[in-house]
């Protein structure tokens, strides 16, 4: 998102006023990801991953109407996820390779997660508009993550998503974990972030603290030599904080929450901390000003479905200015991402 379409276009003599493309795409694009989600939902660039089908072949084996499902992959075939081939005959395009299970990068489990309940959300929208509280809660009668607590599939799809992320492993590699002992993630989710860390630095043990559910599955899930030295402890970080590291992590942690609940989940983790040990925060730090930035598209998903919010470098300052913490330095990440290092005071 790097410059506003709408003000590229020209308007044609005789042709749609300037904008009106760009508006069109706009309005257009929850069908589109709505699309997207039905065919991640029936596993269909799983289905394809062997070689070109047709849709009659893909309806029988999914049990979706055939004529739905022709309508439905030669629009996505407008979109870089499916080629058609004619007669009715479709084969996965660039992004719909990126729909199938296990592959380096994939999305399946992301075009589950926008497309289910956190899309229902959307349909609220106005409620968040209004009061500024997430429509997800309204909708559901709890929050996401009591939300994803009542539901077993639902948790473990998120958590697939989170563990998934390509931004994974640059965190692991920027910071010099050399001179510490042992890393706490909290809020670390099944633990794809703390195993690389652990991988790189053989000297480091770690403990991973999170809901009980990301715990039991990070339990069935973690296995090898890293294990030996991760502990796992089930809790909530708005209560407490594990004690013994000198390293503490909160990555896509803060986000989530508002300025209150954020700085609860800091004051828990500096009473955790001893002076002098570092705290890393990973996140999309928002421009202080209202340039274009793709973070600001996830801030509205923390709007309608968590009550979170994302921020700038400055505002996470503040919020740890205020809990006991002085930042030490700003790194930049991929994708937007970047990693704020601060020490306990
Ligand atoms: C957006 S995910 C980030 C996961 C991981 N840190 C990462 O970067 O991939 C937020 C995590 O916070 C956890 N979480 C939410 N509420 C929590 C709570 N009250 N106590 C502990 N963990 C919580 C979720 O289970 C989830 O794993």
């Amino acid at each position: 998102m790097t410059e506003n379409p709408s003000q590229t276009q020209a308007p044609g003599p005789g042709g749609p006023p300037a904008g009106s493309e760009n508006l069109l795409r706009i309005l257009t694009s929850p069908w589109v990801a709505q699309a997207v989600y039905t065919v991640a939902r029936f596993d269909i660039a799983d289905r394809l991953a062997d070689g070109p089908r047709t849709s009659e072949e893909l309806a029988e084996a999914t049990g979706l109407d055939p004529d739905a499902l022709y309508r439905i992959m030669r629009t996505l075939s407008s979109f870089g996820v499916f080629r058609g081939l004619g007669d009715r005959r479709f084969a996965l395009d660039t992004a719909g390779q990126l729909l199938r299970d296990g592959v380096p990068g994939t999305q399946k489990y992301s075009a589950l997660l926008f497309g289910e309940e956190t899309f229902r959300s959307w349909g609220e929208v106005l409620h968040s508009a209004r009061t500024g509280r997430p429509a997800f809660d309204e909708i559901y009668g709890k929050t996401f993550y009591d939300y994803l607590s009542d539901h077993p599939a639902g948790s473990e799809n998120f958590n697939r998503v989170m563990g998934g992320a390509a931004i994974v492993p640059p965190v692991a590699e920027s910071f010099d974990f050399g001179p510490y002992k042992h890393v706490v993630d909290v809020g670390g989710g099944t633990g794809a972030l703390l195993v690389s860390i652990l991988s790189r630095h053989p000297h480091l043990s770690g403990t991973l603290f999170d809901l009980p559910e990301a715990i039991t599955q990070a339990e069935q899930e973690l296995d090898g030599p890293v294990r030996e030295r991760c502990s796992l402890a089930a809790g909530s970080f708005l209560d407490r904080a594990p004690a013994g590291g000198d390293v503490y992590l909160l990555s896509r942690v803060l986000h989530n929450w508002g300025d209150g609940d954020a700085a609860a989940i800091l004051r828990n983790v500096r009473a955790a901390m001893s002076p002098g040990g570092r705290l890393l925060i990973f996140e999309r730090f928002l421009p202080d000003d209202d340039s274009p930035h793709m973070g600001k598209i996830f801030d509205l998903v923390m709007l309608v479905v968590l009550g979170g919010r994302e921020r700038s470098s400055n505002e996470y300052g503040a919020l740890l200015a205020e809990t006991g913490f002085r930042p030490v330095r700003e790194i930049e990440g991929p994708r937007n991402m970047g990693l704020l290092e601060a020490e306990a005071i």
